[in-house]
This record gives C-alpha cells, sequence and structure tokens, in this order.
C-alpha cells in the first residue's frame, strides 16, 4: 500500500524508520484513524482537530496547518487510487539520538492508506460480546498517543476469553473500550460516559451524539458502574473502523433481549446516511 514519509511518497512497507525514531523508541508521539467512505475522508475536519489538540498535549510541533494535513492526506488518497480505505497517520517527536529530554530536530510525519477491512458483518446482526477489565491506562487517555500498551493488553485478554472488547472500568466506573467508545441505552435514554480526560473523545461518538439531538433521542452523558450495562436495555460501541456495534452480551450474561436494539438499529441507519 502506500505511504508518505515527511514529504516524500513511499511504500508503506519500505523499510524507511532508523532505529532511533523516537516513535517506535519511547511511543513519543501521537496519530490518527480516519475512513474514507468513496474517497472522501470522514469528519476530516474533527480528525484536524483532535491530531493538533493531541499534539499540542505532547507538546509538538506539527510544522504544518491543519490545511496542509488535509491536502497531504487528500492527495495520498487520489494517488492510492482507493474509494474505500483507510487513512493511518501519525507524528513523532523525530530521529535523535535516545534521550528522555525532547531533542532539538523536526516532527516526523508518515501515513498510510490501506484498502478497508471490513470486520464480520455478522456482529453487527448477532452482537458482540464484551469483557470488563480494569482500566490500567494513565490519566490522559484524552491524548491520542501511540503509547497503547494497555489498550493492547486489554484486547488481547478479551479475545483469548472470546470477547470482541474489552470494556474497561476505572475507579468503579466504566470508562470506555479498549479501542472503542460506549453507549447504553435505559429507558429510552441514550447514556455514555462524559468526555473527561479519563477517555478518547471519539470522533464516531460526536457523531452519535449529533445524531441522537437530530432523532431527538434524550441524551444523558453521565459516569455508570459496570452493573449498570448488565441492566440497560442496550449496549453498543462506536470506532472509525467498526462504526457502530451492538452488544448483546457482557461477562457472558445476556444484555436486554440479547439481540441488537431498535434504537441502536435506528442510530446505526442515520449513521450510514451520513457517510
Ligand atoms: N481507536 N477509544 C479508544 C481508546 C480508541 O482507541 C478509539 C479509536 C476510540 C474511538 O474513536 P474514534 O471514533 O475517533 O475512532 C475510543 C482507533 C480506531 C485505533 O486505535 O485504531
Amino acid at each position: 500500500a502506500i505511504g508518505y514519509l515527511n514529504g516524500k511518497i513511499i511504500s508503506s512497507s519500505d523499510p524507511v524508520l532508523p532505529i532511533d525514531e523516537r516513535g517506535h523508541q519511547f511511543g513519543d508521539g501521537v496519530y490518527e484513524y480516519i475512513r474514507v467512505y468513496n474517497g472522501r475522508p470522514f469528519m476530516m475536519d474533527e480528525h484536524m482537530n483532535r491530531f493538533f489538540k493531541s499534539a499540542e498535549a505532547i507538546k509538538l510541533n506539527l510544522n504544518h496547518t491543519p490545511d496542509e494535513i488535509k491536502d497531504i492526506t487528500a492527495d495520498l488518497i487520489g494517488r492510492s487510487g482507493l474509494d474505500d480505505c483507510d487513512v493511518y497517520m501519525q507524528a513523532t517527536r523525530g530521529i535523535a539520538p535516545r534521550n528522555h529530554l525532547f531533542p532539538n530536530v523536526p516532527a516526523s510525519i508518515s501515513m498510510t492508506v490501506k484498502p478497508f477491512r471490513a470486520m464480520d458483518e455478522t456482529l453487527r446482526e448477532n452482537g458482540a460480546s464484551v469483557k470488563l477489565l480494569p482500566d490500567e491506562r494513565w490519566q490522559n487517555c484524552w491524548i491520542k498517543t501511540l503509547n497503547l500498551l494497555p489498550n493492547l493488553l486489554a484486547k488481547q485478554e478479551a479475545f483469548e476469553a472470546g470477547a470482541f472488547e474489552a470494556v474497561l472500568v476505572r475507579d468503579g466506573v466504566v470508562t470506555e473500550g479498549s479501542s472503542s467508545n460506549i453507549f447504553l441505552v435505559k429507558e429510552g435514554v441514550l447514556i455514555t460516559p462524559p468526555a473527561t480526560k479519563h477517555i478518547l473523545h471519539g470522533i464516531t461518538r460526536i457523531a452519535v451524539l449529533d445524531i441522537a439531538s437530530e432523532l431527538g433521542i434524550s441524551v444523558d452523558e453521565r459516569e455508570f458502574a459496570p452493573e449498570v450495562i448488565l441492566e440497560a436495555d442496550e449496549v453498543f460501541l462506536t470506532s472509525t473502523g467498526i462504526e457502530i456495534v451492538p452488544v448483546t452480551s457482557a461477562d457472558e450474561t445476556k444484555i436486554g433481549t440479547g439481540k441488537p436494539g431498535a434504537v441502536t438499529e435506528k442510530i446505526y441507519e442515520a449513521f450510514m446516511k451520513r457517510v
């Protein structure tokens, strides 16, 4: 697949990164993952907003404007010849001899554009299962950093237990999935944890909240305990890759009727009209 590295068009499989690159030595960088539908990146302004906020939060100067990054992305998508694809972009603190202190070198920006690998659609029809696990991450989960080890460990543990996603619990409240946001429906109200520092402010989450207000569904952004998931009428997960996926069991306990719920389906339909 096609790639981009600091102004050059490359192949995504080219071995281009030196050992002293801070992204892989320290996880010293931030990233975005963007879905392209029909050649058009979905909610690109929101992704750029989050990318620049993440970079600012780790004191990383991207040396580009959001419009410049948008132009590079559009160019790369065009060159890829792909309509249904995804863009991965990351920015790191560059290449310098290993030292915890920031080096005085420019940020390194890389991207790939790859054909979209669709998930198993039976999950959307039958619903997915989740496993509740402790949220062992740091305090700044709103920053989309490369440091994903706690997320990977949780996802792998959930997978090995036969679940699709790990749902993380910090200080007695549910935060989010290992790579998704979580929503509940209870007595017609859509409930989701508030956009604090302890969750990633998902772009799909923004879309779902906007769709809910458009459809006249009341929304309550509030904290809830893990048991509340088991008592919910409907539960679903959101992310760029999976869009909206109903959850029909948690820790092997059935949620609601055990089938994807009507509110979830209505929101998913409205979502697909926007892409
Ligand atoms: N992950 N929470 C976490 C911890 C995530 O990693 C993600 C997305 C989300 C959903 O965010 P969005 O709707 O903007 O995709 C929530 C992406 C897909 C990834 O790491 O590849």
